[in-house]
């Protein structure tokens, strides 16, 4: 399983990668807004930290908008990937991408229906959004259930990218139906090493070696 950072914020992003398990990097217009900078700096920023996948969503709504916004991001990097809505014109946009060799991650995917037409289209990546849809009482892992078993029914290529995941549970779930990444923010990476009985062990370790010490 790969793991992506869900942030705009470059010390986050620095802090995640010095983990050494971080593969890519995930952004939307909201987590840019946090920051400070042009859209464009702050992207070239994060591909010099991360070697992997970043990203970059199209705001434009019409297909001609996020073909010109699609094709102005990927020139900023090789490992941009242009990010759009799961609407009829980011599917097409999708489908003239993928003709293109640009990379699409296919984003505000909370349906299998979506998520066939998106691996259809050629999108690199689906984003189903989990979280979001647990916040109204819907299983969102039912969801990623259903994708992961559809794609494999009819081997498609397309990688499940977790998104919207709020949780270690989130992960560990995703993990065991064969989801292929986890995008989150950086406090649910710090999560996912933690703990208490480690730090219990830890501590309980160093306090008897205090005691060989003295020897
Ligand atoms: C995914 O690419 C999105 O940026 C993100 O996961 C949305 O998560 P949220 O529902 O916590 O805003």
């Amino acid at each position: 399983m790969k793991f992506f950072i869900d942030t705009a914020n470059i010390d986050e992003i620095k802090k995640a990668a010095s983990l050494g398990v971080l593969d890519g990097v995930t952004t939307n217009p909201s987590l840019i807004a946090r920051e400070k900078g042009k859209f464009e700096d702050i992207l070239k920023q994060i591909c010099d930290i991360v070697d992997g996948p970043i990203s970059a969503e199209v705001t434009a709504t019409d297909y001609e908008g996020m073909l010109r916004e699609g094709r102005a991001v990927a020139k900023l990097h090789k490992n941009i990937v242009v990010k759009c809505p799961c609407i009829l014109p980011g599917l097409q946009a999708t489908k003239t991408f993928f003709e293109e060799g640009i990379p699409v991650n296919m984003t505000l995917v909370f349906s299998a229906t979506q998520a066939i037409f998106a691996a259809k289209a050629g999108a690199r990546f689906v984003s189903p959004f989990i979280g979001r849809l647990d916040d109204i009482s819907t299983d969102g892992m039912e969801l990623i259930e259903q994708i992961v078993q559809i794609y494999d029914n009819y081997d498609f290529a397309t990688e499940v990218l977790v998104a919207s995941v709020r949780h270690p549970m989130h992960v560990v779930e995703a993990a065991m139906l064969g989801a292929d990444i986890c995008t989150m923010p950086y406090s649910v990476i710090e999560k996912l090493i933690q703990h208490p009985l480690t730090d219990i062990g830890l501590k309980k370790f160093l306090d008897d070696w205090e005691k060989v010490k003295g020897r």
